[in-house]
């Protein structure tokens, strides 16, 4: 089970983050299915809208031991790797790149945290409705790694290096009025109410043309070439490094991650 279920609703190809149990983080599985779920897209859709429910759109990437990619990552430490965790972030990329190749408009319709790894979800996604619930973080390097399955670089494009590094760099969470006076999202509505706010849009998008819609988000997703590449660069060395596991154990010792001075 991925965890991700999928609903046809007019035009609209729902995609639902449903673990519940760990706040939708998304295990390896679940990022599978995300691209799995946007691949099954039938014919008579439209538009694809992300949404996690009415609590919480995604607590990021899956922290528990428990998820495949933890053991792997541990393992290319071990071995220190750099192949094997450059695989790992690419095959991320991968899983969440079926969003930017959709051949219709995506929508992340956002209720409640959407942090880390459930902000890079977002961040691949067209267009972001946010609810008064929403609050949003890029905590990566608080957990010992870099924003790099498209973080760091949508959110530049999106709302400026300024405030992307504010974010990043400080780990803080912000809620849906900075994150719309920044540019984060681009629809407000009230709490429990982003699906229904993302359905309306998605009739808006029915009415375009599809060669004229698919050639148009050809041109809005083009980012700057070597972007991505060069954010993918970045995240192995850190986890060479070892940080991540220390901010696991610390997480599990329900204590302050201890990191060592060392040359970056
Ligand atoms: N990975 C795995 N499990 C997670 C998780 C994650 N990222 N985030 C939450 N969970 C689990 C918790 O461990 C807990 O499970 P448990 O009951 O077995 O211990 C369960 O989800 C509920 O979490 P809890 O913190 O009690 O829920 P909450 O509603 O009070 O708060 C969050 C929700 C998302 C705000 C909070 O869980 C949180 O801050 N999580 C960490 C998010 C994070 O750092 N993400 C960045 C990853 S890149």
């Amino acid at each position: 089970m991925s965890g991700i279920e999928t609903e046809l609703r007019g035009t609209a190809w729902i995609v639902h983050i449903a673990r519940p149990e760990r706040r939708n983080a998304l295990d390896k599985s679940a990022w599978q299915g995300i691209r799995e779920a946007v691949e099954a897209i039938p014919d008579a859709a439209r538009s694809i809208i992300i949404t996690g429910g009415t609590k919480v759109f995604s607590a990021g990437m899956d922290l528990k031991m428990d998820n495949p990619l933890l053991m792997e990552v541990g393992m290319a430490i071990a071995s220190n790797d750099a192949a094997q965790v450059r695989e790992i972030i690419v095959w991320l990329k991968h899983c969440l790149g079926a969003l930017r190749e959709a051949s219709v408009p995506t929508i992340a319709a956002i209720e409640g945290p959407c942090l880390g790894g459930g902000l890079e979800v977002a961040l691949h996604c067209d267009v972001r409705i946010a609810s008064d619930s929403a609050v949003f973080a890029m905590p990566e390097p608080r957990l010992g790694f870099v924003a790099d399955v498209g973080g760091t670089t949508f959110l530049n494009r999106l709302i400026g290096p300024g405030r992307a590094s504010w974010l990043i760099t400080s780990g803080r969470r912000i809620d849906a009025d900075q994150a719309e006076r920044w540019g984060l999202v681009e629809q407000r509505c009230a709490a429990g109410s982003a699906l229904e706010a993302a359905l309306g849009l998605s009739q808006d998008m029915a009415l375009g043309a599809p060669v004229a819609m698919q050639n148009s988000l050809k041109l809005l997703r083009a980012e700057p070439p070597g972007a991505l590449q060069n954010e993918t660069e970045a995240g192995i060395r850190p986890i060479l490094a070892g940080e991540v596991m220390e901010a696991m154990t610390a997480r599990m010792e329900k204590r302050a991650p201890a990191w060592c001075p060392s040359e970056a």
